[in-house]
């Protein structure tokens, strides 16, 4: 976890150390350090803050009150993983001499040992982190070796794990010294400057001129120049790539929070989906591959041609599809498992990130492994894809990011059309996963000879129809939800979710947002589980949230779950769809949208439900678009 952000160049650094970490806050924001090489005393200088406030983050305070001066420095926001959050285990971390300074993401595996024989050999460690063993341990190498280069090699021959390092070294004061084994680092080239970060994000607005450092290798940068490494010491080709990027404001935009924009960013972020996909998918292949310089988020056209779309001979030998995600990620795989194997009628299987690298795996030559993330960078789901790799095994990253390291490690490539998603609490990232899934499953279809051009027509109408209803029920609901039933609802303090068929998954995603962004418990169940044993547990205390489907059949068997509920004087809240009336009666409060094709039925409700969420939360005062403990982009197992 973690955002690193470093500058050399010629000018002062700590605008650019600040701005870049406020660009890189999703990737956790418990703390927030940033150090310089001072222009007039050639030493390191330093500032930390640990802990948020209710008006204040970190790099705020930073920015407030960090007095820096210098053209080279380094700085970090923290994601807690070894330590509690307080001042000595926030980034950067020094040796004994402070000579040296260290900005980390990733885990050092084996710390607690390499930290010991550092005391024993008479080193003064001041935090509980797994980074400052790193900064003592370069030290020993250093003293050992007069040739930077060397010391380097050797020390990264002792380290093992996952780590992106940045260090500033007095006795090199005009070089940053980076590294990098499985976390991500990226460089950008500026014009007499140089910048390296966990992601392109914290520097987009100064370059579009990048390198991505490979895996197992280190880099010395100055401000015109990069000599790039292996571990091995063999001078490694240093490739340049071009970023296609829209420079993006990131604003608010008048909204009071990130979340409450993205929410109502859904329906144009479903409608550029379709476009985009309708374009490049056609069947007559006349799309331009110009017109592919148009999507709203970076994007390497290559890639997307890539394998966008399976090639037909692959899409006719596909036997079974996997997918691959964590958190809303894999709800979202969860959903689309309806799209394949209903639409498509291919068999498929979704896999939790965390889960399946511990499973056995069984290669399969006529199935593709789809991996969906948000950010891309998601470690869970990252491992597991390289373990595929590592197989030969035909994968496909769906991403929002496609400057993301899975983009790079997949075969073929799905852009997402979310467009900047800042909120930790995923919206639109959810509802443009499960846009591209319905468009692709269609797709395959079509090019099975399932559905005919007529039908994959029709879908992508399904598709605008669903985005139209998923805000159209934000607006139908607005006054209701802010003016009474936020403030009703807030006043539980845990909650049960039920669905069943398609709607489950979606309970299940309904319950994750409300659990990480209001604290508050809410348990999603199968609503047939229901008299397995959850059952006990309702009472006037706890209200019990029913999602509705589009399947006539599973619809009733929802309705009688409903009168289990109401027979045990529970208190029901359901969301439902025009028509179905006697869910609407049974319930004590209704959300009622209007129908559409029964696969899209969460799509719909999607708005709907995270608009509901969010305003509960106002209600309880909690910091929304930063929830504790959580952190945008999960880089570690
Ligand atoms: O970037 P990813 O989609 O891979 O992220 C996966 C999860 O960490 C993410 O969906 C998380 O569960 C969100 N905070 C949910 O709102």
């Amino acid at each position: 976890m973690c955002g690193i952000i470093a500058y050399v160049g010629t000018k002062p650094c700590k605008q650019t150390i600040i701005h870049g970490l406020s660009r890189l806050e999703y990737r956790g924001y418990d703390s927030a350090g940033l150090a310089c090489i001072d222009e007039k005393h050639k030493h390191i200088s330093y500032h930390k803050y640990a802990g948020t406030t209710t008006t204040t983050s970190p790099v705020q305070r930073l920015e407030q009150t960090a007095t820096i001066n210098g053209h080279i420095g380094i700085g970090h926001t923290r994601w807690a993983t070894h330590g509690v959050v307080n001042e000595e285990n926030t980034h950067p971390h020094f040796n004994c001499q402070k000579n040296i300074a260290v900005v980390h993401n990733g885990i050092i595996e084996g710390h607690e040992k390499i930290r010991k024989a550092l005391i024993e050999q008479g080193h003064d460690l001041h935090s509980t982190t797994d980074t400052e063993v790193a900064a003592h341990l370069l030290g020993n190498h250093l003293k050992k070796h007069n040739d930077l280069k060397t010391a380097v090699m050797e020390f990264s021959q002792e380290l093992h794990g996952a780590y992106a390092f940045v260090f500033l070294l007095e006795k090199y004061p005009e070089k940053l010294l980076i590294m990098r084994r499985r976390s991500p680092l990226v460089v950008g080239i500026g014009e007499n400057e140089m910048f390296a970060a966990s992601d392109y994000l914290a520097f987009s607005d100064k370059t579009n001129k990048v390198v991505f450092l490979p895996d197992d290798s280190f880099a010395l940068l100055s401000k015109n120049n990069i000599e790039l490494y292996g571990f091995d010491g063999k001078a490694l080709q240093v490739i340049e790539h071009k970023i296609n990027s829209l420079s993006q404001k990131i604003d608010k935009q008048g909204f009071d929070h990130y979340m409450l924009k993205e929410i109502y960013e859904q329906k144009h972020a479903i409608t550029r989906t379709i476009s985009f996909y309708n374009l490049i998918g056609s069947t007559n292949k006349t799309a331009n591959k110009d017109d592919l310089t148009k999507p709203y988020e970076p994007n390497y056209t290559d890639a997307i041609w890539r394998q966008l779309t399976l090639n037909p001979n692959e899409v006719g030998r596909l036997k079974s599809i996997n997918m691959i995600g964590a958190g809303t990620s894999w709800h979202a795989a969860r959903i689309a498992q309806f799209f394949f194997e209903y639409i498509c009628k291919i068999p498929t299987r979704v896999h939790l990130a965390s889960e399946f690298r511990y499973m056995p795996f069984f290669k399969d030559t006529n199935s593709t492994y789809i991996m969906i993330s948000q950010s891309g960078e998601t470690a869970d789901t990252l491992e597991a894809l390289k373990l595929i790799s590592g197989y030969d095994q035909h994968s496909i990253a769906l991403t929002n990011v496609a400057s993301s390291s899975m983009v790079r490690e997949a075969q073929g490539f799905l852009p997402m059309q979310a467009g900047p998603e800042i909120s930790v609490a995923s919206t639109k990232a959810f509802s443009t996963q499960l846009a591209t899934l319905f468009w692709l499953a269609n797709r395959i279809a079509l090019e099975r000879g399932i559905i005919d051009e007529k039908q994959m027509h029709d879908a992508e109408g399904d598709l605008f129809i669903a985005a139209e209803i998923l805000e159209a029920s934000i607006e139908n609901y607005k006054l209701e939800i802010t003016q009474t039933l936020a403030s009703q609802y807030a006043k539980y303090d845990r909650f049960i979710f039920l669905g069943r068929h398609i709607s489950y998954p979606f309970a299940m995603e309904a319950a994750l947002k409300l659990k990480e962004i209001s604290y508050v418990f809410a348990q999603p169940y199968p609503a047939g589980e229901l008299k397995h044993g959850p059952i006990a547990l309702i009472d006037e205390k706890t209200p019990i949230f029913i999602f509705s489907v589009l399947d006539d059949l599973i619809y009733q068997k929802l309705v009688s779950n409903a009168h289990e509920v109401k027979a045990r004087h529970g208190h029901l809240v359901v969301f439902a769809f025009e028509g179905q009336d006697e869910l609407i009666k049974a319930a004590d409060t209704a959300f009622v949208i209007p129908r559409v094709n029964p696969l899209l039925a969460p799509l719909a409700m999607t708005g709907l439900m995270q608009f509901f969420v969010y305003h509960i939360t106002c209600v309880l005062g909690c910091p929304i678009d930063k929830p504790r403990n959580l952190a945008k982009s999960v880089t570690v197992e």
